[in-house]
């Protein structure tokens, strides 16, 4: 098959949750431009909407939805919307996040809510969602982790800002670490229905932070900067197309060489 065939995504479907967040909308953008049909759902519909709005100005073919990834039956009736218009799902990229915990000292009713949305509505959805891939015949599921799944806070990005940029909250490391494990875990369980499960772990992305922030961050990245709104796109775009077909429970380390 022609690469440009291979990496093209043209008749797929592809749910993406948080997809009008930050890197959501990145990763929207990327993957509708690679010719997908993009439904991006969140509890925010509004929200949703007018970012499903302005790319659809642009030609792109994106439109909203609601779930609340800790709600089962909200993700029921998603299932059932997305087998009653497209008769299929094709691909999954689980990116929503929720931050409820504030900080080290943060409550327990706080680390309960974050792992309702981020552990057991992650993979609620994301079992619900590969029942529908697997009755078309499969897929490809991508999990946006973090690199902060896969190494500690390293606080000496927050010197010279006020203290509470040091006071990082345990329950993202915990979660995002969960579901690079998660990732190879269901890379094995679901090989036999053709869905193939990988994750990207991303850096920062540039989003206005503060000066300093962005001083003591990017003398760290051999490439000497925060990740752009592009840079996300090419990987999400290969490992959810026939172009990494022989791909299945890998992790992209996406830091700039940060780690290397
Ligand atoms: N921002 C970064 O620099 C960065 C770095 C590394 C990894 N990431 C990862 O990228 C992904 C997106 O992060 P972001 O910073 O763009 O986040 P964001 O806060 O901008 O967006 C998060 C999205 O999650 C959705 N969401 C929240 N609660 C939800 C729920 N209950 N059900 C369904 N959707 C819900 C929101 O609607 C929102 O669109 C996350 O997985 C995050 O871990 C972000």
């Amino acid at each position: 098959m022609h690469v440009k065939e291979l990496l093209s995504l043209k008749e797929k479907v592809v749910l993406i949750t948080g997809g009008e967040g930050k890197y959501g909308r990145c990763l929207t953008e990327g993957l509708a431009e690679a010719d997908a049909k993009v439904i991006t759902a969140s509890p925010f519909l509004d929200e949703g909407e007018k970012v499903a709005a302005m790319f659809r100005e642009r030609g792109l073919d994106v439109e909203a939805a609601f779930v609340d990834q800790a709600d089962h039956e909200s993700i029921l009736k998603l299932k059932e919307e997305l087998k009653d218009k497209h008769g299929r799902l094709d691909v999954l990229v689980n990116c929503a996040v929720a931050r409820p915990v504030k900080g080290y000292n943060g409550t327990l009713e706080q680390w309960k809510l974050s792992m309702d949305i981020n552990a057991t509505g992650l993979f609620d959805i994301t079992r619900e969602m590969a029942d529908l891939m697997a009755q078309g015949g499969g897929g490809s599921i991508v999990n946006i982790a973090s690199m902060m799944g896969m190494f500690g806070p390293d606080l000496t990005n927050y010197e010279g800002l006020p203290e509470k940029w040091k006071d990082q909250s345990a329950d993202y490391f915990f979660h995002k670490g969960g579901m690079l494990t998660l990732t190879r875990y269901l890379a094995r369980m679901l090989g036999d229905k053709n869905i193939r499960v990988n994750a990207i772990s991303p850096g920062g992305i540039f989003a206005g932070q503060p000066e300093r922030f962005v001083e003591n961050y990017t003398k760290k990245v051999p490439v000497g900067r925060l990740a752009n709104n592009d840079d996300i796109k090419g990987p999400v775009v290969f490992l959810a197309s026939q172009a990494s077909a022989y791909i299945n429970g890998e992790n992209i380390l996406m830091d700039g060489g940060m780690h290397a």
